[in-house]
Formats: C-alpha cells, structure tokens, sequence
C-alpha cells in the first residue's frame, strides 16, 4: 500500500480540509506532518462548519485513525479547546486521535517571543499568525526543543529550563509580557494531552503500511509559505512540500503514491511578503467578497488575485504533483473574463520559470479566457459543465502538464465534482 499526499500549491487556504474530508472514506488513515496552529482547515457538512488547526481533518468520516505527526508543532492549550469543543460536538476522538511523541510542543514562551520578534522586525515583519511557530521550529533544530515524549519523564524541570531560556530572550528584547493566564491554560493542556495515545508515529505508519492499509497525508499552509522553496523569509518555518511528509512521518520517498495539489481558480495570501498577481482593484475586492477570503481562524483579510501559473508550474515541479484539485471556481461564476498568469516580465525579459526573487520588477503577463457566466454552485457532475468551463480546464491541464481530477463548486462536501480521467 502506498501513501497519497495532499498538500496546497499557493500561499495556504487553498480547501486542504474540505478535500481531504471528502477523500477520507478511500483511506485507512489521515495524517499530518507538519505545521500546527497556525493552519486553519474549514469543513461543511450537513449544515455545520467546522474548523481545525492541529486535528486532521479526517476526524469525521466514520472511525478513522487520524495521526499528529513528529513533522507537526502542537501547543496543548490550542489543541485541548479544539478536541474538547469536537467531543462536545458529538465527535469523540480520544480512541481515533493518535500524537507523536517526536511532535515538538509550543510553549507560552515560544507564542511570546513570535510576538517579540515581529515587533523587532518593525516594517520588515512576517505578519505569522503568532502563534509560536518560527520559535518552536527553530529550538527543534538548535535542540532545545520539548517534546510531547517529554510530558511523560521529569516534565516540570525541562519545562523551567526552557521557561527560563526563553525569558533571558525576551528580557534582552526589552519585551513585555504577562504570562500567567496563557501558562496555566497550557499547563492544563499538558494535563488533557496525557490522556491521549502518545504514540511512535513512523513505527505505527509502517506497521499500517505494511498491513495493508491506506493513508492520506494531510499537507498544512502551501508551498509558496515552504521555508526551503517559497517566498522567503516571508514564508512559515517548516517543509510544507510533499517531502515534508517523508521526514514529519517517517516513510521512505518510495512509499508516495499519487500527490494531490490543490489551488484556487485564483490566488490569495494572508500575512506580508511578494505576491506577483496581487489585485489592488475593485476585481480583487469582487473576489474576497464572493470568496469569502478572510482568516477561518484571525478573520485576517486575505490578499486577492489572479491565478499564477508560473508559480504553480514552480509548485507542481518541487512536489511532484501527479493530480490537481481546483477549487472555487464559482466564486468567478459571474466573471465576464477569467485571467492567468502564464509568464513574467523581469527587466523588460518575458521569462516562465519562477525566478529566485520575487520581491520587485516582476510583471504578469496574463492571458485573458472568456468567463462561463454560469451558477456552477449546484451542480453534479462534469457532464454539467458549461463550454467555457471546460476550455478552461483544457487551459489550465494544458499549462500546467498535470490533469485536474477533481473540481470544487462550494464549500459543502456535497460541492465536489470527481472528473472522468485516469
Ligand atoms: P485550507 O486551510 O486549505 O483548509 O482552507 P481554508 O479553510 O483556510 O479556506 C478555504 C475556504 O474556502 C473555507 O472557508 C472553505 O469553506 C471555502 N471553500 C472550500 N472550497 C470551496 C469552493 O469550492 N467554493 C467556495 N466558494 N468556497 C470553498
Ligand atoms: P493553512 O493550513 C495561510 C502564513 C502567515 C504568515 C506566514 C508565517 O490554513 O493553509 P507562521 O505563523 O506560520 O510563522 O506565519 O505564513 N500562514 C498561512 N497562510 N494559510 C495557512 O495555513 C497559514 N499558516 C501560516 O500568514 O504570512
Ligand atoms: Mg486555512
């Protein structure tokens, strides 16, 4: 059995969620690698909308197990509310949910200093979603991070130590905090997360492997956000790319299957950084408004624009993308014309590859495609498609090399049209 990934090819919030709900009944399992918190993963079903930050988002597709991988950052506060207010729900998952010892925790300190750099950055700020992201990561690779193996041995000690760590940082900031109300709901979480099955992730996804059983990996933010390939240093701090999944899980290259990219019928990007296709018009206000393109966690609102082909050819090539998923595309429904980015201009030079940098001088070249003009929203299959759609389609397969295999017409798991192709 092999191991499929889905992961996003844009600046994040491209429907990870939502799909990978969709695909979870194909699977055994779903799993995350890598991220935490700051990744918001919207569903709807039967009326409810539900959004995840560090639960998979196969949590409710019948009694799957769904697995936190080594790869992932968790913060036990978040994660406590987020489980608790599923159980409340009516979706228990204590049996289902399983964490990786090796998964690193995000300590008060960590949200504290996100915060205390990005006020040192001044104007050049990442804009994160502060919550402690970059500072975890980084004690994971200088090793000083905690783990979720640590709560289970002398825990109040390695705890001081980096409580008190941290807070020789934060003093040579000059940054002022209060902790007291975030420490004791974290300390809690720690108290909640023992109740769960600490688990070593690489030997469960090998052993399930090796029994037959399928998994689905669930990719958090996009690949234009990878700390190795996307727009830095504007970018998240983790490997958001398929590879991400080999090292936050442990499994071998050889064990992906298919890869699953998903992107919008456009673009769009929360947070600072270059964002080429970027829409400072009333058509990208048309679009945040009928997308509803605001944070499913900040209520941040989300930057709009065209589709960027450059950067999705970019996306497919560094993922190894074998199916696309497009998504949205009725939020252009009522779009007399439809633009793409097929190239851009650099110093009066049309190029097609994604250059090192694209902080300035980068001019898209679009290409314009006649909209459908057409209430996509209900229907259910592709034999439904209007002309135009479908030409669209052609388009975007055709400049990408990579076939759309499913297309999203709204939020509801019911919006989802499966397309005839191999
Ligand atoms: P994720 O982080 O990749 O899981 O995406 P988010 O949940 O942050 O953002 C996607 C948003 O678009 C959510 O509000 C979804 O409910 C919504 N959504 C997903 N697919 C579609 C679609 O095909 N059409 C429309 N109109 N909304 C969608
Ligand atoms: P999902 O999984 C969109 C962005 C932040 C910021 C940068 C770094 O829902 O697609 P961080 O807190 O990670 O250090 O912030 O990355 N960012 C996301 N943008 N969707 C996400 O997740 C994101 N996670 C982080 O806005 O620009
Ligand atoms: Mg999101």
């Amino acid at each position: 059995m092999k191991v499929d990934v889905l992961l996003g090819l844009q600046w994040g919030d491209e429907g990870k969620g939502k799909v990978v709900d969709v695909l979870t009944p194909r699977y055994d399992v779903v799993a995350r690698f890598q991220g935490g918190p700051n990744a918001g993963h919207t569903l709807e079903f039967e009326g409810q909308k539900y959004v995840l930050r560090s639960i998979p988002s196969g949590i409710f597709q019948g009694d799957k197990i769904n697995i936190i991988g080594n790869g992932v950052v968790l913060d036990p506060a978040l994660f406590k509310a987020e489980a608790e207010a599923l159980e409340k729900s009516g979706h228990p998952l204590k049996e289902r949910l399983h964490i990786s010892k090796k998964a690193h925790l995000i300590l008060p300190t960590h949200r504290i200093l996100d915060a205390a750099y990005e006020a040192a950055k001044g104007a050049a700020k990442v804009g994160t979603t502060g919550k402690g992201i970059g500072p975890t990561y980084t004690d994971k690779v200088s090793r000083n991070g905690l783990r979720v193996g640590d709560i289970l041995h002398n825990f109040e000690e390695k705890y001081a130590a980096a409580k008190a760590r941290h807070e020789k940082i934060l003093r040579s900031l000059n940054y002022e905090y209060d902790i007291a109300e975030i420490e004791k709901q974290w300390l809690e979480g720690i108290d909640y997360l023992r109740q769960f099955h600490l688990v070593d992730s690489e030997h469960e996804v090998n052993g399930l492997l090796k029994a037959g059983k399928s998994i689905l990996c669930e990719g958090a933010q996009g690949t234009m956000l990878d700390v190795d390939f996307g727009s830095y240093p504007f970018v998240t701090s983790s490997n958001t790319i398929c590879a991400g999944a080999c090292t936050g899980l442990g499994l071998g290259p050889n064990k992906i299957g298919d890869v699953y990219g998903i992107m919008k019928a456009y673009c769009t990007r929360v947070g600072a950084g270059p964002f080429p296709t970027e829409l400072f018009d009333e058509t990208g206000k048309t679009i945040r408004d009928l997308g509803h393109e605001y944070g499913a966690v900040t209520g941040r609102e989300r930057r709009c624009g065209w589709i960027d082909l450059v950067a999705l050819r970019y996306a497919i090539m560094v993922n190894g993308v074998t199916q696309l998923i497009l998504m949205k595309s009725d939020v252009l429904d009522g779009f007399d014309v439809v633009k793409a980015c097929v190239a851009y201009q650099v110093n009066g030079e049309e190029i097609d590859y994604f250059p090192y940098d694209i902080t300035e001088g980068v001019e898209p070249v679009y290409v314009e495609l006649p909209g459908w003009k057409t209430d996509m929203t209900k229907m259910t299959s592709e034999d439904e498609f209007p002309e135009e759609f479908n030409a669209y389609l052609s388009f975007l397969e055709e400049q990408l090399e990579t076939p759309i295999k499913i297309v999203s017409v709204g939020p509801d798991r019911e919006q989802t049209i499966e397309r005839y192709i191999d």
